[in-house]
């Protein structure tokens, strides 16, 4: 994996403008309330606009298509004691960006990727002619690994810090196959069965309601290809059993406020199979269920 300072990468953007990958990644975007597509980006410029053929405008900021839907931009300040879907992923989302420059340095994750990543590349099965959707990058702990396996990767996440921190991360070459977008799960700004591979990681257990969770399934399903084509989902999430459970809540907030939920591997297969086949699923992770699967 590639690791460059960030001073090594102070103008990602300068050369995509002429490649033909970031034009095809750049024609998966959609506007995430109607579907329509969205026109008026060079893929180049630092800050600009998307813009739809019925006026609604998406940010630029720092070279990053901003498209999170309505409800989440605006700008009101939850209520602590607020359990409703805005005001958990508000929390969520200002907790990650203030959090994205040390997530990295936690001495017991590093450890734990050296053995979740290999699982996870296994279980993704990446090609070269691939088109990938990183649901939830974060600050990009598995973003290169993904990157250099593929032809063009799109990561999705909503916290814009947590993408910055991501993007630090990539070389050059992989950065120009590589696009982020600030997104909401629950309501993907991408074309339909666009990707042959989507993989989230550690972040459907902090989608914080039943509905969003859901939602967020049936929309990595919308834009992954059928299984005729090949497409192949695969996703972990927080497990509940032994011996997570003797020493965890089966459900809380870490600190900063993030939302996180444990599923038993019953009832996580039961979720998951509303919306694909599962192909096969492990509990080897012991803190992570891991499963991949197909659509129907
Ligand atoms: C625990 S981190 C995992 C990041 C990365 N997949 C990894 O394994 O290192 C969870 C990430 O999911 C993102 N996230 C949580 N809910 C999300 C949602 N509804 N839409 C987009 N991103 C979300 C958070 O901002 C955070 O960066």
């Amino acid at each position: 994996m590639t690791y460059l300072p960030g001073s090594l990468y102070n103008d990602p953007m300068s050369s995509f403008a002429s490649s033909e990958i970031r034009r095809e990644l750049l024609s998966l975007l959609v506007c995430p309330e109607t579907g329509l597509p969205l026109s008026g980006w060079d893929g180049a410029s630092r800050y600009g606009t998307l813009t739809t053929i019925e006026g609604k405008t998406y940010p630029i900021r720092q070279g990053i298509p901003c498209l999170l839907p309505t409800f989440l931009q605006e700008a009101t300040a939850p209520l602590v004691s607020d359990a409703s879907e805005l005001a958990e992923k508000k929390r969520e989302m200002d907790a990650r960006d203030a959090q994205a420059e040390d997530y990295d340095r936690m001495l017991g994750l590093r450890i734990f990727t050296a053995v979740e990543l290999p699982l996870s590349l296994r279980y993704l099965w990446l090609e070269p002619q691939h088109l990938m959707l990183e649901g939830g990058c974060g600050t990009g702990r598995m973003t290169a690994a993904f990157s250099q396996k593929v032809r063009g990767l799109v990561c999705a996440d909503f916290s814009f810090a947590s993408i910055l921190a991501a993007r630090q991360k990539l070389s050059p070459e992989l950065a120009e196959k590589t696009l982020f977008i600030q997104a909401d799960l629950s309501q993907l700004p991408l074309r339909s069965d666009s990707f042959d591979r989507v993989g989230s990681f550690g972040v459907y257990e902090h989608i914080p309601t039943p509905d969003a969770r859901s939602r967020a399934l049936t929309e990595m399903g919308r834009v992954l290809k059928p299984r005729t084509e090949g497409g192949r989902i695969a996703l972990s999430a927080y497990r509940w059993g032994a011996p997570i459970n003797w020493m965890s809540e089966r459900e809380g907030h870490h600190e900063g406020g993030i939302y996180f939920r444990r599923f038993t591997m019953d009832e996580l297969k039961h979720l998951f199979a509303v919306n694909f086949c599962i192909g096969e699923s492990t509990e080897k992770l012991l803190y992570y269920h891991l499963l991949w699967g197909r659509k129907p």
